[in-house]
């Protein structure tokens, strides 16, 4: 098993892409310790990882809140003695052009979604750096790396997750800790699901942009999210992996003498 005996920590493991990294990495032998602000989807993602004789524990929690994190810290090292992998990966933004959006949306979508990246690694670091080794993985986004029309907070807080990423990387490479973000494209997670309601039709056009032609699934970046978490990774530090049905390849411009996509 690629992370047996591992400890790991991952938030916003309710849903999504966290719910199958926490599947992922208990399958592959890791005590795991998910964070959700939903006590009901965090505790069914603890109940689905036992049935399927996984080690878990759920911790109701606001990641944007420093207190939670360091009682969830402080429980993840209590229960299980270390902490070898942190997967910052919830998220909270507020949807808008740049000049539209709130003062306060604005400064809370990086609080949230940015900032306590930040703080979990901060605390990560104390148990890492006294076991002499650790991985951590952010999720950030194609979102990241370029920029998408109406959701600019967003691809403010993911470049800043990309960069949190590198620093963190370089300034702990000789303490045997690593850190990778993972920029997935467009996935089928629940909030994906929900464009429909925003903007008919939006669901196919974002479709029909990705090179593949097809959403990504949350257990495609759990497989991303995995190798970097696991010792397959050695080398790999302050880098962002990009898992995007090639998304982020394509330069934008529509096809040159009707040679499209489809042949
Ligand atoms: N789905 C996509 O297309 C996509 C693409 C690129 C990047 N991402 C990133 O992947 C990550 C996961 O996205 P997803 O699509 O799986 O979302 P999701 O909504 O399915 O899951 C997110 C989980 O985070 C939890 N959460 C939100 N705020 C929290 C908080 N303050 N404290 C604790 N838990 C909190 C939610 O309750 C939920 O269970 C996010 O960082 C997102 O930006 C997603």
């Amino acid at each position: 098993m690629r992370l047996q005996d591992k400890v790991a920590l991952i938030t916003g493991a309710g849903s999504g892409i966290g719910r199958a990294t926490a599947e992922a990495f208990a399958r592959e032998g890791a005590k795991v310790v998910i964070l959700d602000i939903n006590a009901d989807a965090g505790k069914d993602v603890a109940d689905a990882i036992e049935r399927a004789g996984g080690t878990v524990e759920f911790q109701h929690a606001d990641a944007s809140n420093p207190e939670d994190l360091e009682r969830v810290v402080t429980f993840t090292t209590d229960t299980f003695g270390r902490l070898d992998i942190l997967h910052n990966n919830h998220v909270w933004f507020e949807s808008g052009r740049i000049g539209d959006l709130s003062l306060d949306g604005f400064r809370k979508s990086l609080d949230v979604s940015l900032i306590a990246y930040w703080y979990a690694i901060k605390l990560a670091l104390k148990p890492m750096l006294a076991q002499g080794k650790g991985s951590i993985i952010n999720t950030a986004s194609v979102s990241g790396v370029a920029a998408d029309y109406g959701i600019g907070a967003y691809n403010v807080l993911k470049a800043g997750v990309v960069n949190l990423s590198r620093i963190t990387g370089i300034e702990y490479a000789r303490k045997g800790i690593r850190c990778n973000a993972v920029c997935p494209g467009p996935i089928a997670t629940p909030p994906i699901g929900q464009l429909h309601e925003q903007a008919p039709g939006i669901w196919e056009d974002i479709r029909d942009a990705i090179p593949m032609g097809r959403y990504g699934k949350p257990e495609e970046i759990a497989a991303a999210v995995l190798f970097l978490a696991s010792d397959e990774a050695g080398f790999i530090t302050g880098s962002h992996l990009v898992a995007d049905g090639g998304l982020w390849a394509h330069s934008g411009m529509p096809p040159i003498g009707g040679l499209g996509p489809d042949f």
